[in-house]
């Protein structure tokens, strides 16, 4: 991925977790705010009356992201007043309110009076004066940087109070155009060690929380711009304004030009409404996620949930959706390729179709088979991601069919002719044993692990303990003597 040109980034404020500690020589001075503000009752206006005219002055924090710009080289306070302007004056026109300087006045009770000069001095110098003090000079910006992350490892609540989340972000500042310059990576701890580790999953876990920081957030998706009439990468674009809406389904989808055509290229359908779907379940009702919805894009790098490494895959309608930024050049041709929903048309992945049969990717009941990409046995589950559709989600235990391990001694009778740990073993619906002179009940079909090999486009061969290869036609059945 490219990054549009910027100029030098700029760090300002960061506005999540700010900690408000003053470093005086030798003692480091803890902020007691929260322990203090609680005990004091506040006094509240009482509420506005809409017919009432507008008070005179208004305070208004920089609150959003958005109005935050990438150039700390802002001068005045960061809060600033928005004056209500009655009459029409100068260039300003009469609905418009323009920012003023915040204007606090400081008040000092009498009993301050028994201050020294010296004391009276230091006060005003550090509470009242008319100079501003530079708390941290301006700094020279880093160079050669388009986004700035803040990769934290830390034990944090969020940590401790959900035990599967292995990290999170959050973008901390954009530019003046809404793009993301600088974003947080909070990593647990805690999930760096133990035996579970997996170098690839904290791989694809960091790159899914980058994806967020740089963009594939709800909180930016109103900011995306569209740059296709633009010559030059990031070049006169502008605002796409809402890009998220529901179909006639109810599902909530995104819906930028890439994204659509890379979901129907996907599908294999021309149907207008394919915009990239987006998830429900973290979402209030009607409202906007900043996943794939699992049902449709399962397996990809930004569904809600990551499965096993070896099932996830940074794929083309993720990459379409970075592109639809307006902020990247993204060289689509690098996505990995989704088997999950590839050509099964518009109706894919519905609620009214994923229990009919209409695709082999769901299934019913709670019967043993092979996950979707083969390289593990699986079990028909659902998750409340999936919304009572149920697919082969793989075994708790032993399900990869390329490690040796997962080879069971089984008894003469549960011959199964497995082959596991190779790097070309998958899982097959087979129902083979051996033939015996007792008379055996047959066996039912599972999911189980062979030798594959392919011989040209989809077609290969299989291979079970102690037979040659033999052809198997896609979709078809086998008997092995
Ligand atoms: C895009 O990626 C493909 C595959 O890696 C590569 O062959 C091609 O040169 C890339 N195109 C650009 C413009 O970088
Ligand atoms: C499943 O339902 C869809 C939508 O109702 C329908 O178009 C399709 O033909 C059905 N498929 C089967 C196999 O029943
Ligand atoms: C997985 O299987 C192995 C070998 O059968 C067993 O030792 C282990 O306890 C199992 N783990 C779980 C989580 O069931
Ligand atoms: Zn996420």
């Amino acid at each position: 991925m490219v990054s549009t040109p910027s100029q030098r980034l700029w760090v300002g404020m960061l506005v999540v977790f700010v900690v408000l500690v003053v470093e005086l020589p030798g003692a480091l001075q803890k902020c007691i705010f929260d322990e203090v503000q609680v005990q004091v009752r506040v006094v509240e206006a009482a509420p506005v009356d809409p017919d009432s005219p507008p008070s005179e002055t208004r305070l208004r924090a920089p609150a959003g992201q958005e109005q935050q710009t990438a150039n700390p080289g802002f001068k005045g306070s960061p809060l600033q007043a928005v004056k209500q302007r009655s009459s029409l004056g100068g260039l300003v026109p009469p609905t418009a309110v323009s920012p003023q300087p915040i204007r606090i006045r400081t008040w000092v009770p009498e009993q301050s009076d028994s201050l020294s000069e010296a004391e009276k001095d230091k006060l005003e110098a550090a509470a009242d004066s008319p100079h501003r003090t530079a708390l941290r000079p301006e700094g020279a910006g880093l160079t050669d940087t388009d986004f700035l992350l803040y990769l934290h490892v830390q034990a944090t609540d969020k940590c401790r109070a959900e035990p599967n989340v292995l990290a999170y972000a959050v973008h901390c500042q954009t530019d003046t155009h809404g793009r993301p310059v600088a974003g947080v990576v909070v990593i647990c701890r805690d999930r760096l060690s133990g035996a579970a580790y997996s170098h690839q999953t904290t791989v694809q876990t960091v790159i899914h929380e980058l994806f967020h920081a740089l963009g594939f957030s709800k909180d930016l998706f109103h900011t995306w711009r569209d740059c296709s009439s633009s010559t030059q990468v990031g070049v006169s674009c502008f605002p796409r304004g809402k890009v998220t809406h529901t179909d006639g389904s109810g599902q909530m989808r995104i819906y930028t030009p890439s994204v659509i055509s890379a979901l129907q290229k996907h599908l294999a359908s021309t149907d207008p409404e394919l915009g990239g779907p987006l998830e429900n379940l973290d979402a209030p009702p009607g409202g906007v996620s900043s996943h794939w919805e699992s049902r449709l894009l399962q397996g990809s790098i930004m569904a809600a949930v990551l499965g096993d490494s070896t099932t996830v895959r940074i794929d083309p309608v993720t990459l379409a959706a970075l592109q639809d930024t307006g902020w990247y050049a993204v060289n689509l041709s690098r996505a990995q390729s989704l088997v999950w929903g590839d050509g099964e048309g518009a109706t894919f992945g519905s609620l009214s179709t994923c229990h009919n049969g209409s695709s082999s990717l769901f299934c019913t009941g709670s019967g043993l088979g092979c996950h979707y990409l083969h390289l593990h046995k699986g079990e028909c589950q659902t998750d409340p991601y999936l919304e009572m559709c149920r697919m082969y989600k793989p075994l708790k235990n032993g399900s990869e069919c390329w490690k040796k391990e997962n080879e069971r001694h089984s008894a003469e009778e549960d011959w199964s002719g497995e082959i596991f740990g190779f790097l070309d073993s998958r899982c097959f619906f087979s129902s083979l044993n051996r033939q015996s002179h007792f008379l055996l009940p047959s066996s039912s079909v599972e999911g189980r692990c062979y030798r594959h090999r392919c011989t040209g486009p989809n077609r290969y061969q299989i291979q079970v303990s102690g037979s040659e290869w033999m052809d198997c036609p896609a979709g078809g059945t086998i008997q092995v003597t």
